[in-house]
């Protein structure tokens, strides 16, 4: 079956002045405590991006053949039976994945790491990876053979403890994150994966935040997994994936059960699939996967190098505005990493993390993230503010402007010099401010 390809308009030039791409969301207004309103500003796509406007409108256009995959004779379950198969080799495609790689659909990285943790085989040796990954990267490894590695504060000593653990006995897997959720710095993936495969150990890279931030080329990297979330890619519909080696997902135990997943049953037992579909069980989510490899095309038709100097010039902005205040502290993992995606972790002195996001949320319209960002290891580490466990973090992308920058710097500025205008107070479900007026919209 052909299927025309989608006639998608230019979007870049309906993007908010100074972002690079159209997301959903770019113009929404806000609230603010007191009254008024601002057009709401999000720096916070490390915990999950807004949907470009090319897959929102990738996903309205598939809607009405939307149908049954694998399973149905209409004419909508052959077009999204298709249009699954399709979606598959664009993820593999934006990726570098080798021909006889996998890509299985996932809900997102969480579930692709668990998914390799349950496949790998029970002789194949320990599981090695830093002590300070994201949870994603950490709790699936953990319930089984592993060996964690305390991170150093450089790069160069932390591989060597990666190095001296792979040496230790034999090793399966190197699970290790390409660009850290928090602090946003890189690491040197290529290195990585030479010094794991001359310990007879495969890897396995978190690209959860690598992937919206810097094209990755498995097959040139090396890298014999990777793992994506789409709600982190610019298509919050519920896919991941996990791309990489067929053989140990070949035989692994299914990781569901269920339709799909099988050739055959009878009451003697069950001829499982190999290939995606053995860990694909039930039906599969079209739709997260259609928008996943949408995001992937369009990310595609950027310029190469278009999308690390918009975050690089992001990034230097804020950190620029930042240190020059001493109430604040920006954490860093390691003191000789190069290169970070466009994600800033930091504290302000005298106030805890979850009172300056209320406050950037209530007086100026500006959303960011509060917390240990599922990294409380790694939090422990960076011991910022041992009064105010946690920190606050910028995190940008393809929707980003430097309005938006601006205005969390004019507003953190303005908290160090004048604090905030409101008085806010710790509840149950986090700071807020007293009486908070603003009114939610109707959709609630
Ligand atoms: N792990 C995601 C984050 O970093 C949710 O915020």
């Amino acid at each position: 079956m052909s299927i025309a390809p989608f006639p998608y308009s230019s979007v870049a030039d309906r993007a908010t002045a100074g972002s690079l791409l159209h997301v959903v969301g770019q113009d929404l207004r806000v609230p603010l405590v007191g009254g008024g309103e601002a057009r709401y500003a999000n720096l916070d796509y490390g915990a999950t991006s807004p949907a470009l406007a090319t897959v929102a409108e990738r996903v309205t256009r598939v809607l009405p053949y939307y149908g049954s995959v694998h399973r149905g004779s209409g004419l909508p379950a052959r077009v999204s039976t298709a249009l699954y198969e399709q979606s598959r080799a664009s993820v593999a495609r934006f990726v570098g994945a080798r021909p006889d790689d996998l890509v299985v659909f996932t809900r997102n990285t969480t579930d692709a790491l668990n998914l390799l943790a349950s496949a790998i085989p029970a002789d194949a040796g320990d599981v090695v990876f830093l002590d300070s990954e994201h949870h994603a990267n950490l709790l699936p490894w953990r319930r089984r053979g592993h060996r964690a590695v305390a991170v150093a504060p450089t790069l160069d000593e932390t591989l060597r403890r990666l190095r001296a653990a792979l040496a230790a006995g034999p090793a399966a897997l190197l699970a290790i994150t390409g660009a850290s959720n928090v602090t946003g710095e890189l690491v040197p993936l290529e290195r990585i994966v030479a010094l794991a495969h001359a310990a007879g150990a495969r890897v396995v890279v978190d690209a959860a935040q690598l992937a919206p931030h810097r094209r990755v080329d498995v097959a040139a990297l090396g890298a014999d997994y990777l793992a994506l979330s789409g709600h982190k890619l610019y298509a919050p519909y519920g896919a991941g994936a996990l791309v990489g080696r067929a053989d140990w997902l070949d035989v692994a135990e299914p990781y569901l059960a269920g339709g799909g997943a099988v050739r055959e049953v009878t009451w003697e037992g069950t001829d499982w699939h190999d290939g995606p579909a053995r860990h694909e069980a039930g039906t599969p989510n079209l739709l997260g996967a259609v928008a996943l490899a949408q995001a992937c095309e369009t990310l595609d038709t950027l310029a190469p190098g278009a999308l690390e100097a918009h975050e690089s010039s992001l990034r230097e902005l804020l950190l620029a505005r930042l240190e020059r205040l001493d109430a604040v502290r920006v954490a860093r993992i390691w003191s000789d990493s190069e290169g970070a995606i466009g994600t800033v972790a930091f504290v302000v002195d005298g106030y805890a993390p979850g009172h300056v996001g209320a406050y950037l949320s209530a007086e100026h319209g500006v959303g960011i993230r509060d917390g240990r960002f599922c990294a409380h290891q790694l939090l422990g580490v960076l011991g910022l503010d041992p009064a105010h466990p946690g920190a606050l973090r910028a995190s940008f992308g393809v929707g980003t402007s430097s309005d938006d920058v601006e205005r969390l710097a004019r507003a953190i500025e303005r908290l160090v010099v004048e604090g905030p205008h409101r008085a806010y107070t710790a509840g149950p479900d986090g700071w807020a401010p007293v009486g908070d007026d603003r009114p939610l919209p109707e959709l609630l």
